[in-house]
């Protein structure tokens, strides 16, 4: 029997075969989970790609700028579970203005847009759920470690930061009604989210030189399965955690 056997996990942020979350709802699937999706604006390319996991999963529309989807979201997720056991965040955006060295000439037009996709939408995605996980839960989103401040990065190292905080607040406040919520910090991975992101290759280098473990920028499996780990009922007592999934790259100091 798998480790999410009998779980209803909801998975957002899946785009393409690459991204963190299509191995997330794979993985979960195969150790049991029922998985339900949502993705975001290229919904018949999201759909597709849905159809390449193990099972099928049905795909729901969500911008999480849109409070409109935010409202709506239990109710469709109600069309194809009753209820919750997990949910994962896996969406990250920055206009290309606040990243790539711009850092001080970044308006903050852009920089709320940042934020709003990549660090208060852990807070909107856990309020619009919350009705679902009525038996307590596993929230877990993905960070980039944002304890220093990283070339090129920039306003999305600081939407990462406020991301880390936003999760330990969370786990404050849903504590009581049995939610735990954590982090998987990741190393560099190729997918869109880090394409768009000019100089990300570089952090590629950075890896192979510090990562005890090693690490292969295009190997999601380990992100994967920290997440399902967390999603499972292996970590009962953890909770506003970040659990990273870098090779070991954090704990080195060169
Ligand atoms: N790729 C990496 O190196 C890496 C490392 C650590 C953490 N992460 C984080 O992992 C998460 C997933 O990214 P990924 O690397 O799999 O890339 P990805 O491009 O496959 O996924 C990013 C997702 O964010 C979604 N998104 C963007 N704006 C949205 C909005 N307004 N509403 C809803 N969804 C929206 C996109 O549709 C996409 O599915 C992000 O939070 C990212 O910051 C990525």
């Amino acid at each position: 029997m798998g480790i999410l056997a009998g779980k209803r996990i909801l998975v957002t942020g899946v785009l393409t075969s690459d991204s963190i979350a299509f191995h997330v709802a794979r993985l979960a699937q195969e150790e049991g989970a029922e998985v339900v999706l949502t993705g975001f604006g290229r919904l018949s390319l999201v759909e597709r790609i849905a159809k390449r996991l193990p099972t099928p999963a049905p795909v729901l529309e969500l911008d999480v700028t849109d409070q409109g989807h935010l409202d709506s979201l239990a109710d469709r997720v109600r069309e194809h579970v009753d209820g919750l056991d997990g949910v994962v965040h896996a969406i990250g955006f920055a206009p290309i203005e606040a990243l790539g060295g711009n850092f001080l000439n970044t308006e903050w037009k852009d920089v709320s847009t940042a934020l709003q996709v990549s660090t208060y939408s852990l807070k909107a995605l856990a309020m619009a759920t919350m009705p679902l996980l009525h038996d307590g839960g596993s929230i877990v989103g993905l960070d980039f470690d944002a304890t220093v401040a990283w070339s090129s990065y920039d306003w999305m190292g600081v939407a990462k930061a406020g991301l880390e905080s936003c999760s330990r607040y969370l786990a404050r406040h849903l504590g009581p009604k049995g939610i735990r919520v954590n982090l998987v910090a990741a190393g560099p991975l190729r997918t869109i989210a880090a394409k768009g992101i000019p100089g990300f290759e570089e952090f590629e280098a950075t890896w192979d030189a510090k990562a005890p473990l090693g690490w292969k920028a295009d190997d999601i499996e380990p992100a994967a399965r920290a997440t399902v780990g967390l999603l499972s009922d292996w970590f009962p007592a953890t909770t506003g955690e970040i659990v990273h999934a870098d090779g070991g790259f954090h704990a080195m100091g060169d």
